[in-house]
């Protein structure tokens, strides 16, 4: 970063359950210490545990009315797209200071959030969507979503293991050994392989299935039991390495050959995606009545809509003796990790983006092109363009 000072704001985030926040005392540190003002509203960050005295310490402002902080902020950080704020009866989005520049997840290919998108490209914000990052070895210290399903995958693992009622490891008592719980989990990206080797670290027998080689093998050096499902590459395969979407014959393959090890698993941890796409579904209802009563199925896809027939957003529910859990926003579990990544996350982000205190919008440049949503008074990111019906 460079010698112009800008003055970066963070707000406490107002989506209901949220808990992290865009900052913590060491990135402001750190961005104090190039020559930049920071604001931090007050209260920021009391719910991932971290006092507005420390960022005071650490050379932040604390700032007691957000919209004092929005009309002298050049820079926002934050954590999730804006929302409207009851309090106020605005929109957050109306907010900030025209011209400034916002940095957060902002899910543009999202609906719901296109009209969001209208008000920073009328008031001419330069908005860039951290969940557009792409998984390439540079930006891999600006990968916050990768940061979050590290955090998703872990907890789903934990929330598996307190439903089921049992012990997850081996149990010696003195009325015999206990067998340890059987965890399934299916898509082994990011989070899958993360609720791996947690649920290994916790004692637990594991199976997995990813459509991706590459993917199985991780799952197989992690200790799990890999299921034989084998889909031509070809078919599994798409541009830059990511699954594709499967023709549905392939899909109800798949459910057969899962079903058995559904039926006989304590916890079945659902993960699988395809980037940009409706989640598939891997577990039906007819996997899901043999299921062993006590056993739980977590559907961390539930923002895509999910991989499970029963899973309903935002619950967790008895379903015949499953427990159902689509919980969401599962990093918000997890407060204290979940800030932490994503702060360093966002930190990198902005460090480059703003390098030499110069904005980076040049599409050429592959971060730039696949982050940058809103420019010069327009909607400019491709796969919002498609998703709002205004590009092929
Ligand atoms: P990822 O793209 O790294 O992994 C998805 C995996 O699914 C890939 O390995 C892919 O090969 C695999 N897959 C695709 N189709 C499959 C199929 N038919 N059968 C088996 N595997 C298949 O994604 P990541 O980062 O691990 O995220 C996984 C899911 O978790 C996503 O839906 C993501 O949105 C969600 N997530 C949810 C959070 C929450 O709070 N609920 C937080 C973070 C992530």
């Amino acid at each position: 970063m460079g010698t112009e000072k800008l003055v970066i704001g963070v707000p406490r985030e107002i989506l209901a359950a949220e808990t992290r926040v865009a900052a913590t005392p060491e990135t402001v540190g750190e961005i104090v210490a190039a020559g930049h003002r920071v604001l931090v509203e007050a209260n920021a960050g009391d719910r991932a545990f971290i006092d507005d005295a420390r960022y005071t310490e650490s050379g932040a402002e604390i700032v007691q009315d957000v919209q004092e902080m929005y009309r002298q902020a050049t820079v926002i950080l934050k954590v999730k797209e804006p929302q409207f704020n009851e309090e106020l009866g605005k929109h957050e989005a109306e907010l900030y200071t025209e011209g400034s520049v916002l940095m957060c997840f902002l899910h543009p290919a999202n609906k719901a959030n296109h009209e969001m998108l209208n008000i920073l490209a009328r008031r001419g914000i330069t908005s860039y969507t951290l969940d557009g990052v792409p998984r390439i070895s540079r930006a891999q210290q600006m990968d916050a979503l990768t940061a979050m399903s590290t955090c998703a995958g872990y907890k789903a693992a934990l929330f598996a293991a307190s439903h089921i009622g049992g012990f997850v490891p081996m149990m010696p008592t003195p009325f015999g050994v206990l067998a340890p719980s059987q965890f399934l989990v299916v898509g082994v990206g990011v989070a899958g392989l993360q609720t791996i080797a947690t649920a290994k670290r916790l004692g637990a027998k594991v199976k997995a299935l990813d459509i991706r080689p590459e993917a199985n093998d991780q799952a197989r050096s992690l200790g799990a039991e890999v299921i034989e499902f084998d889909v031509p590459a070809d078919l599994a395969i798409g541009k830059g390495g990511y699954a594709r979407s499967l023709p549905e014959e392939w899909y109800a393959r798949e459910r057969e050959a899962l079903a058995p090890h559904v039926a006989t698993s304590d916890a079945v941890i659902l993960s699988a995606l395809i980037p940009g796409e409706v989640a598939p579904i891997i577990v039906d209802d007819d996997m899901i009545k043999q299921m062993k009563k006590g056993s739980t199925i977590i559907d961390i896809a539930v923002d895509q809509g999910g991989n499970c027939t029963a899973t309903r957003a935002g619950e967790e529910y008895d379903h015949n003796g499953v427990i159902v859990s689509g919980v969401k926003n599962i990093p918000a579990t997890l407060p204290v990790a979940s800030t932490n990544m994503f702060s360093q996350s966002i930190f990198h982000f902005f460090a480059y983006i703003l390098e030499g205190g110069v904005l980076r919008t040049d599409s050429s440049d592959e971060i730039v092109s696949s982050t940058l949503v809103t420019y010069q008074n327009q909607v400019v990111h491709k796969g919002t363009l498609k998703a709002m019906g205004l590009a092929e």
